[in-house]
């Protein structure tokens, strides 16, 4: 119990600390601050800033038993895997999914409803932790993906992304890119997928309560029942008796944690680009020249909306946001995206984040660039083929995103 009140201790700590730098970082620039990831978008009401420090708490609470979490999970808060370089970001802790690879090469899920996922973790008496079927063929990790600037990405068009695709790659340029369609739970309705390594989930709302249900085990009204892999219902219910949902709204302001997670991530600001020069400038052209920039495409534009933060904004993201198959992928079909296919990652905040590629296996740049085969083939022979000096002024425009 002494442990337990020396934890809650640090952690209001760490959030006042949290809050400050908010606080400091509020008047940032569009396109986020080079000192300190993690701050507001500017631009956002005194409401919605108050909306997304009620997020940074959310995300940041631990969660215990008695509260919901479990009976399966990955993780006892949000920031326990989206920390680095700040509350907000990826992290070093990687995910397992499992299959049952088929004839085509691809995996199906475990079950008839296809799922993949294979909690690390249990509550007390771990009756209801997963295992990983003994004759399940495919084994693969996901590495957590940087929250910040995702409410920008959310307001890019469905349209801007669609335009980018060339699904037969009628320019004949060796890429093929593919818009991944979902139905997003949030709204029932057909959306392009940009959320995710395999582009499954359009919304933030969709997405934050997905990982709720599947990192947590903290049932919403969007998923609604609990999952522990091979457990039955009933078994699940001696593991968790609370009823579900267990995301309750808070009886004053009448929301959700989902809702302040949606908050948090929709205002974060995106990192900033740590300096621009003449070496970095250059870096960047020859990133266009040899072919990487048609799928990390530099920026692309928010449409029209009502709120300036988000009105016609240039995204600097480094992304098509369409899927690809770049010889990497982990085999598993999940949301529109195939089983070879993955969505180009954005590649701002590229300095912040280790390890690299979906399941973490890259650990430098020149690692992650090495691996692009398939659509990327033609791109990686550019860089192989670069001289020395040429290849060193591209990944100082890579370290400088
Ligand atoms: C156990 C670690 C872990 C925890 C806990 C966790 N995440 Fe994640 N997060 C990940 C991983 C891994 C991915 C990539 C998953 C994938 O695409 O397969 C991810 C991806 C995301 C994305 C997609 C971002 C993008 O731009 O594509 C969002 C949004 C997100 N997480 C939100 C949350 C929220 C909200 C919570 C808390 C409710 C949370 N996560 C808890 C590991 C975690
Ligand atoms: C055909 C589309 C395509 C092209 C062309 C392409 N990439 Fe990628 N890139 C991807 C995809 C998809 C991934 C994700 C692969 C994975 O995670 O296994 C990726 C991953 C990366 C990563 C790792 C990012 C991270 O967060 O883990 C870097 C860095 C990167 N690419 C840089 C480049 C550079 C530099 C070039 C040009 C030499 C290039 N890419 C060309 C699609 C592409």
């Amino acid at each position: 119990m002494r442990h337990k009140a020396r934890h809650t201790r640090l952690i209001s700590c760490a959030a006042i600390v949290w809050t400050l730098i908010v606080l400091v970082q509020a008047r940032g620039t569009t396109q986020g601050s080079p000192g300190f990831p993690g701050g507001p978008l500017p631009g956002i009401t005194n409401l919605e800033f108050s909306e997304f420090r009620l997020g940074v708490d959310d995300f940041m609470e631990v969660e215990t038993a008695e509260e919901g979490l479990g009976p399966a999970f990955n993780g006892t808060s949000c920031a326990v895997c989206h920390n680095l370089p700040s509350i907000g970001g990826g992290g070093v802790i990687l995910e397992v999914r499992a299959g049952y690879r088929d004839a085509l090469g691809g995996a199906d899920g475990l079950n008839p409803a296809g799922d993949t996922l294979i909690h690390m973790l249990s509550t007390p008496s771990h009756s209801c932790q997963p295992s990983i079927p003994e004759d399940a063929n495919v084994i693969a990790h996901r590495a957590p993906i940087p929250l910040f600037g995702a409410g920008l990405v959310e307001a890019i068009p469905d349209e801007t992304i669609l335009a980018l695709a060339d699904p037969d790659d009628r320019n004949r340029d060796g890429v093929s890119g593919r818009a991944g369609i979902v139905v997003d739970v949030a709204t029932g309705g057909t959306r392009v997928g940009r959320f995710g390594w395999k582009s499954q989930h359009a919304t933030l709302l969709a997405f934050g309560a997905d990982a709720y249900r599947n990192e947590m085990g903290i049932t919403n009204e969007l998923f609604p029942n609990e999952f522990s892999f091979g457990i039955s219902a009933a078994q699940m219910k001696l593991c968790d008796p609370l009823p579900d949902p267990e995301d309750r709204r808070d009886p004053v302001t009448r929301r959700r944690g989902i809702d302040n997670f949606e908050s948090f991530m929709k205002f974060l600001a995106p990192v900033a680009r740590s300096h621009a020069d003449e070496q970095t400038r250059e870096g960047e052209r020859v990133f266009s020249a040899i072919g990487c920039a048609t799928c990390h495409v530099p920026a692309l534009d928010t449409g029209a909306s009502a709120h300036p933060a988000f009105h016609r904004k240039r995204v600097e993201l480094f992304s098509d946001l369409l899927l690809h198959d770049v010889g990497t992928s982990d085999d598993i079909r999940q949301g529109g995206a195939a089983a070879d296919e993955l969505r180009t990652p954005a590649l701002w905040g590229l300095r912040f984040r280790r390890p690299l590629l979906h399941d973490g296996s890259a650990a430098t740049i020149t690692d992650a660039i090495e691996r692009h085969a398939g659509e990327a083939a033609l791109a990686r022979r550019g860089f192989g083929q670069l001289p020395a000096q040429t290849k060193d002024t591209l990944l100082a425009f890579l370290r400088s995103l």
